[in-house]
């Protein structure tokens, strides 16, 4: 559904330069969001404080080291739980297109900001489909790497050996979904009006013509559902 400052409607007078305005989140998702956003923080600041001693140091932000140690797993449920709610409302949105393909094929001009040359793009480019399914992939072995090594419920069902591939494996996809993460938030800095998008759940209408052609056709026509991402989902 497509949006304006102003409700016509009701007689509002429309103003030859007020811009229009497209919802892409509903304030449900914000929320879940940004509980999963400032989960992920934490709990890379606690995991880094746990990693190695010379960032011991952050453990003063969590109550000291055994504080650290007792709470991080929580988050890391936390976060779990939280990705797992945008999980349900994204997928479908972020399902594989041929024009990903060729979205992908000519990167260079989507970092020389000539998107005239690329084609219309849905709710989603391929450039953050690819960050979804990793972040999908790598909190999902996360939370099964981090389960086997939470001693203080678990220590029983792993022996040393499997625990040591554990903090391995956690550790790497922790690194991984760190860097991920920063691309992320790069991107959304990057192409301006893009975080209106999670703060305001609104972004102008020329944002949605410039970077999500298909979408806001989309939703102007009024083909758009849920399961394309042609609404703000859930
Ligand atoms: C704290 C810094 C973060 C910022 C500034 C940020 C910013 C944003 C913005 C602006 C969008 C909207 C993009 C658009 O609609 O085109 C978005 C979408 C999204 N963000 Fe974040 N984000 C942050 C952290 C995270 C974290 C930690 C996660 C997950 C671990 C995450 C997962 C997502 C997902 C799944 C979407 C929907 C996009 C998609 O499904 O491809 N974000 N974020």
């Amino acid at each position: 559904m497509t949006t304006t400052p102003y409700d016509v409607e009701a007689g509002d007078a429309v103003h030859p330069g007020d811009p229009v305005v497209v919802d892409r989140y509903t304030a449900g998702a914000r929320v879940n969001h940004w509980i999963t956003a400032i989960s992920l923080v934490l709990l890379a600041l606690s995991g880094l404080a746990l990693f190695h001693p010379r960032l011991f140091f952050l453990t003063v932000l969590f109550g000291g080291g055994q504080a650290t140690r007792a709470i991080h797993p929580w988050i890391g449920v936390v976060l779990f739980f939280s990705f797992f709610g945008l999980f349900i409302r994204f997928w479908r949105a972020n399902l594989w297109e041929h024009t990903d393909n060729v979205w992908l094929a000519r990167l260079n001009d989507v970092l020389g900001a000539r998107e005239e040359r690329l084609p219309e793009i849905g709710k989603y480019n391929a450039g953050q489909k690819v960050v979804f399914w990793s972040m999908s992939l790598l909190i999902l072995v996360l939370i099964v790497s981090g389960v086997l090594i939470w001693d203080q419920y678990f220590s029983e069902y792993t022996d040393l050996e499997q625990k040591r591939i554990a903090v391995l494996v956690h550790s790497l996809a922790a690194i991984t979904v760190i860097c991920v993460w920063i691309v992320h938030v790069y991107a959304a800095i990057w192409v301006r009006g893009t975080i209106g998008a999670m703060t305001r759940g609104r972004v102008t209408g020329g944002w949605a013509w410039r970077h999500h052609r298909r979408w806001l056709r989309e939703l102007v026509s009024g083909k758009g559902d849920r399961n394309t991402g042609a609404t703000p989902t859930a």
